[in-house]
């Protein structure tokens, strides 16, 4: 389904992807692992066309996805949904449109700028939000939930796209470890239950053996490591990280307390 073939991407001299190989033949649920500088990051961005590519390919049913232009490179895009550690949400604006963001290109600007969702979207956004158990956040502003909420946001707004691919670059590592569990539970049911492929680039060996499938570890841009979460002994991740590493980077909370935004008409405004 997925095979990526010596991806190359070069910023000046230094290869920040260096000729990365792999393939991966069913709805995954990938991890890319390294430590900070490894490539991760540019790898996810490349795969979503944030970022073109050096040289090499990536075949998802045989079309190579890396030369695709206008109109399909913007297609390819809504395949794959990114997710950052950061939520990208617009703060102010309530969770609902949030989500309904995430087909804004597919509707007509007049509607959408007025906020003027046709019905069969809402429905689906707050479908999408009672599935990730959220719903009760609808009309919230996204900046009154916690981090751990903001990022299940996040998710909904990606699979309002209803995409084949989820990638997320470090979902988790701006969240306190309970938050950190109940979105890395989100990916997970996503995975298995709609049998989209996640590719998440993870800071921390213990979430990647815990959730992945197939872990795959990259140091210095190149892919050092391709396997299974039992594969990834104490010495496989000292070959990632360098012999110096410590494999057990603390995670931090930023999570915002609730304030009383909620507007109880919402729902009426935006079904009216
Ligand atoms: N726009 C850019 N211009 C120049 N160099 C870049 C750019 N983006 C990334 N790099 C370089 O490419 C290399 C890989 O960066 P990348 O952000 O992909 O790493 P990463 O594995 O995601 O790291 P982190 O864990 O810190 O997020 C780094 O050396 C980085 O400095
Ligand atoms: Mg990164």
């Amino acid at each position: 389904m997925l095979e990526v073939k010596s991806v190359t991407r070069m910023f000046g001299q230094k290869a920040a992807v260096d000729r990365a190989s792999f393939r991966i033949d069913g709805p995954a649920f990938v991890g890319i692992i390294g430590r900070s500088g490894a490539g991760k990051s540019t790898f996810l961005r490349m795969m979503n066309r944030l970022v073109d590519a050096s040289s090499g390919e990536i075949l998802v049913d045989g079309c190579n996805v890396l030369a695709l232009k206008g109109r399909e490179a913007r297609a390819w895009q809504s395949q794959c949904a990114m997710i950052f550690q950061q939520f990208n949400l617009v703060p102010r604006m309530d969770v609902a449109s949030n989500v309904l963001h995430g087909i804004l290109n597919r509707r007509s600007t007049l509607q959408t700028m007025f906020n003027h969702w046709p019905r069969a979207d809402i429905l689906r956004a707050l479908e999408i939000l009672d599935r990730l158990g959220i719903a009760e956040q609808a009309p919230k502003r996204a900046e009154a939930l916690s981090g751990g909420q903001q990022q299940r946001v996040a998710i909904a707004r990606a699979l309002m796209q209803d995409p084949r691919i989820i990638l997320a670059d470090e979902p988790i590592a701006s969240l306190d470890p309970m938050n950190a569990q109940v979105v890395m539970d989100t990916l997970k049911r996503i995975n298995v239950e709609d049998g989209r492929m996640v590719i998440a680039n993870l800071h921390t060996l213990d979430t990647a053996r815990r959730y992945c499938d197939r872990v795959i570890g990259m140091r210095d841009g190149r892919i050092v490591f391709d396997g299974t979460p039992d594969q990834l002994s104490t010495g496989v991740a000292r070959d990632i990280y360098g012999a110096d590493a410590s494999f057990n980077e603390s995670a931090t909370s930023t999570a915002i307390p609730a304030d009383a935004a909620a507007d109880k008409d919402w729902a009426a405004q935006m079904l009216a």
